[in-house]
């Protein structure tokens, strides 16, 4: 039998590639910046499968021209680039890489939770722009307290649930909002439900750990925004369209909040001329929550074993628009 064909739109942590590239006739995209969407339309007209990562818009334009394409095996746990609904009207199965991420990305909510409350970022660029000419001062650099705190998750899915589990070792007061009331692990956690106005009028940090849908676009605009306490900081690996950036730089400008940690931005890469870049309460990092060497070395094993599984006859472990598989059986 021949080999399934695989375009991988980039080089992937070894142990993934060498196994889709020992198991599939395989071509990569070599470059570090994306492949353009000609490209991607261009490969997938001849490929069994594609590997996608959340930079890569794969829409109508590329299903219509891709006749032989099967699935498409994501790179990341989001799959907000992908027209899941189009897919599955074509029969086409996605997958992506939930679980093997959600402590990497829960660790990193809290890096940036943590560098913004005591102006980490800040201190290091006192350091080391010579700022640092009086050894000791009372006010120097003060910050907000993390421990004894109110943290308010927006989204207690499984990346906010493993960020709510480390809470506790702070003595944090924990509450959450979701679509989802979750009395399990209320009790389990020691967390409260509130609603999402509540939750932002009462929390000294919020994080947003919920998908990009239409219904979460713009979650944060100006008058959530306006709800929170002047003290508080507002944390986002999520996904960047879930905060309207104007109103988040008017509100942090104005003042009607502390501080802010982004990780995703409204378009990536942000433009360095991005105004939240000129403010000093602001922590920010290029998409990189998921970004340890043992999380992305697992999710390139998960994408080559929904390739695998599939072209086996199975349904792929991480299939996501599990509709495709039913209508099959
Ligand atoms: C990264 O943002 C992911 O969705 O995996
Ligand atoms: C992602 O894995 C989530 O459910 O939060």
């Amino acid at each position: 039998m021949e080999k399934p064909r695989v375009y991988v739109t980039r080089e992937l942590p070894d142990r993934g590639m060498k196994t889709i590239k020992a198991t599939f006739e395989t071509e990569v995209w070599k470059e570090y910046a994306p492949p353009p969407k000609e490209v991607i339309v261009e490969k997938a007209r001849k490929v069994d499968a594609l590997v996608t990562l959340l930079s890569d818009k794969i829409d109508v334009e590329v299903f219509k021209e891709a006749p032989s394409l099967k699935i498409v095996s994501q790179y990341a746990v989001g799959f907000d680039n992908i027209d899941v609904q189009e897919a599955s009207k074509r029969g086409i199965c996605v997958t992506n890489t939930p679980e093997v991420l959600t402590e990497t990305t829960a660790d990193f909510a809290w890096a940036l939770l943590m560098a913004v409350a005591r102006r980490v970022v800040e201190a290091n660029e006192y350091i080391r722009a010579g700022k640092w000419k009086v050894g000791w001062h009372p006010s120097m650099l003060q910050g907000r307290d993390v421990y004894g705190s109110t943290l308010g998750i927006i989204g207690l899915g499984r990346i906010g649930a493993a960020i709510a589990k480390r809470a506790q070792g702070f003595g944090i007061r924990v509450l959450y909002s979701d679509v989802y009331r979750r009395q399990d692990l209320e009790k389990e956690m020691n967390i409260e439900y509130a609603e999402a106005d509540e939750l932002l009028r009462q929390a000294d940090f919020v994080t947003l750990n919920v998908p990009l849908l239409e219904s979460t676009h713009h979650f944060i605009n100006e008058k959530k925004l306006r709800l929170m306490k002047k003290t508080a900081c507002i944390i986002n690996n999520s996904r960047g369209p879930v905060i309207d950036e104007n109103a988040l730089y008017k509100a942090l400008k104005e003042g009607w909040i502390a501080g802010a940690g982004l990780d995703v931005f409204e378009k990536e890469p942000t433009p360095s001329t991005n105004l939240l870049l000129t403010l000093g309460n602001v922590v920010v990092a290029p998409h990189i929550s998921s970004s340890s060497f043992e999380t992305r070395s697992k999710m390139s094993e998960m994408v080559a074993q929904n390739l695998i599984a599939f072209f086996e006859g199975k349904v792929p472990p991480n299939l996501v628009n599990k509709d495709v598989a039913d209508s099959k059986n």
